[in-house]
């Protein structure tokens, strides 16, 4: 669980009422257009009960509002616990949904991005550009083999084509594996081989922050290990010189030079349950676990939330700063956005580069109306003082967002004083990989507590329980649970279905999130952090026994452990505690090789920030290490039960 908070502040401040853009009117016997009508939409409370009791009808609703090729027969169906499913028999393609269907409408014509790159360079491209990029990048695939159900991985940096990547993919009905570009060869490998991909879609290289990253270079050693792939497909996004396999790699602008623009691949009309993506989070235990995602539910609620929580205006400018290598980016920059219609902003750089008010002057430039950011970020920006936010006009926007990490008040407050001239709402989202969308959220319609991320969405029965699922009752801690299954839940864990059924069975019966909550005597939540070993480090989850394996696999490491401890900036930062073999001796210069092992295997997320030699750890008499043992006197916290310890 990370540190005190801060959690004390619990004011209550009112947001401004706006109403929010229920559903189209032209759903037929809408039953939330029905509800609206009689009773309105002030009173966020009386709907969400209303949507307790109306769950199917809710969600049946909110489907309508998108294209089905083919209708669902039957809405939800429970018979095979904890495994579930949503729209059974519909007939579905997402990418449909963001792509097709606007080119009968108004939102053909419009920006889906204005996107920009690390050096400040700009492209803009509209729904129609979008649509045609991504049929020619689908037909080059198909000429490259891929077809329904491949697994296709992609490694890219945050350009217009990642995009187009991941439409043209899916659009094939093949599954995209995204890894973060972040990531080191070996994560790159694990995942590929894991998820069996026979394409992946790189970039020679890009600058984030002005560094260098090699991509193509990352990717050639990956694949000296992965023997499932065929084909690798690389952008020239720099235009560097990288070495390119014969036979097995070629340039996307060669892929599709002979492709004319006017090509159409249909989308493939796919079953609601089949996959759309897989991506690998982080557990306590094990290897990242493939987190997979299906075409019908997942598009719904993302759909719905993205409308519910955003509050989705004909001429928004939406900008969600997460990277696509994350779940934010697959929901809340490529999927909801799209099937909203919503302009976005698409950004390859970080928020200090090359000052600390980049964020803030695209807001002004693109006159963004919605910002969706990380607490890190918001906390990294505070230090360099308000003066970096005051320089810029931030009148266009209206509306906040958080997620991925618990925001102390202190950054709430100064987010919404700085950014939201002391008077926009923020929605402080929570979800997770598994969750697909955003769980728990205020929407415009509610009250705000600083640090809270105040009640569930419609439908969402989430409590805060005992281990043995009761429900603990206001303001005292607990875990955070989730009673019933929602359409974008993931379905599976891929290749590993009894991994799957732990969330459903450490507590019995319920999903199990991984969370510490408390709930106060209004029902808002406030979600604490992690009870296991994931560690999140700017909100990105790492696993402790994935920084381990990489740091035994060390000549000198003998034993290690990895905590997270509270950092100010970042939420977590981690700790590692390694053991030396014979005949190594502590020094400096072993401290930065083993931090650069740790990058050039896992990633530059992954770099401890503290290091120790340590001549033992707490082991549990079957050797398992204690690291809740280690972070407790690490911390200065009692240490609890140690009853299992090896004395
Ligand atoms: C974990 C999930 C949500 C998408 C990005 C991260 C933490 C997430 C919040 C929030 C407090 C939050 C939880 C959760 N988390 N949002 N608003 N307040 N904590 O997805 O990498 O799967 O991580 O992030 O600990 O379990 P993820």
């Amino acid at each position: 669980m990370s540190g005190n908070l801060g959690f004390e502040n619990t004011d209550t401040i009112l947001s401004e009422n706006r109403i929010f853009a229920p559903p189209s009117d032209a759903i037929e016997n809408a039953n939330i257009t029905a509800y609206m009508k009689s009773k309105g939409f002030d009173d966020y409370e009386a709907f969400y009960k209303w949507s307790l009791e109306n769950r199917f009808e809710f969600w049946e609703d909110m489907a309508k509002g998108l294209h089905w090729f083919e209708p669902w027969q039957k809405t939800f169906e429970w018979t095979d616990k904890p495994f579930f499913q949503w729209f059974v028999g519909g007939k579905f393609n997402i990418v449909y949904n963001c792509l097709d269907r606007h080119m009968q409408t108004p939102v053909r014509n419009k920006v889906a991005f204005y996107w920009e790159g690390d050096e400040g360079e700009t492209r803009t491209i509209t729904y129609e550009q979008l649509y045609t990029m991504t049929n020619q990048l689908a037909k080059g695939l198909q000429n490259l083999g891929v077809k329904k159900g491949d697994r296709v991985a992609i490694y890219m940096p945050a350009i217009p084509e990642q995009v187009v990547a991941l439409l043209a993919v899916a659009r094939l009905g093949a599954v995209h594996t995204v890894i973060f570009g972040g990531f080191a060869a070996s994560a790159l490998s694990d995942r590929i081989n894991d998820a069996q991909a026979k394409v992946v879609i790189t970039a020679d290289g890009n600058y984030r922050g002005g560094k260098l990253i090699q991509l193509k270079h990352i990717t050639d050693e990956a694949l000296q290990d992965t023997p499932t792939i065929e084909k690798a497909v690389v952008v020239r996004r720099l235009g560097i010189d990288v070495s390119m396999q014969e036979g097995r790699d070629i340039y996307y602008d060669e892929l599709l030079k002979d492709i004319p623009e006017d090509t159409i691949v249909p989308c493939e009309p796919m079953d609601s349950e089949d996959l759309l993506y897989i991506l690998y989070t982080s557990g306590s235990t094990g290897r990242p676990k493939g987190v997979v995602h299906v075409q019908g539910g997942y598009g719904v609620g993302v759909y719905t939330t993205t409308k519910f929580v955003f509050d989705i205006k004909d001429d928004d400018v939406y900008w969600c700063t997460a990277d696509i290598g994350w779940v934010t980016g697959h929901s809340y920059i490529v999927y909801g956005p799209l099937m909203n219609g919503v302009t976005s902003v698409m950004f390859e750089s970080t928020p200090t580069y090359p000052a600390p008010d980049r964020l803030w002057s695209i807001v002004e430039r693109f006159k963004v109306t919605t910002i969706y950011t990380s607490p890190t970020a918001i906390r990294g920006l505070m230090r360099f003082g308000e003066e970096w936010p005051a320089k810029h006009d931030l009148s266009s926007l209206r509306l906040l967002g958080t997620v991925g990490e618990p925001i102390n008040p202190e950054a709430w407050m100064w987010y919404r004083k700085n950014i939201g001239r002391n008077e926009l709402p923020i929605m402080d989202t929570w979800w997770q990989t598994e969750t697909g969308m955003i769980l728990i959220s205020p929407t415009i319609r509610q009250p705000l507590k600083p640090g809270s991320a105040t009640r569930p969405m419609p439908t969402i029965e989430a409590d805060v329980v005992d281990k043995n699922g009761v429900s603990v009752g206001s303001d005292k801690g607990g875990f955070l649970v989730v009673r019933h299954p929602w359409p974008s839940q993931m379905r599976t864990i891929y290749g590993d279905p009894e991994r799957y059924k732990t969330y459903w069975e450490t507590i019995p019966d319920v999903y199990f999130a991984g969370d510490a909550a408390t709930i106060d005597k209004e029902g808002y939540l406030r979600i604490q952090g992690r009870v296991d070993d994931v560690i999140k480090v700017s909100g990105h989850r790492l696993g402790s026994m994935e920084i381990e394996s990489s740091l035994v696999s060390h000549p000198a490491i003998a034993e290690a452990a990895a905590i997270g401890k509270p950092d100010p900036v970042k939420g977590e930062h981690v700790k590692v505690f390694v053991i030396l073999r014979n005949g190594f001796e502590p020094s400096e210069e072993l401290v930065k090789e083993i931090k650069l092992h740790v990058r050039t295997t896992v990633g530059a997320l992954a770099v401890p920030d503290e290091l120790e030699f340590a001549p033992s750890l707490p082991k549990t008499r079957s050797g398992k290490i204690m690291r809740r043992v280690i972070r407790a006197k690490e911390l200065g916290q009692e240490v609890g039960d140690t009853s299992t310890l090896d004395a």
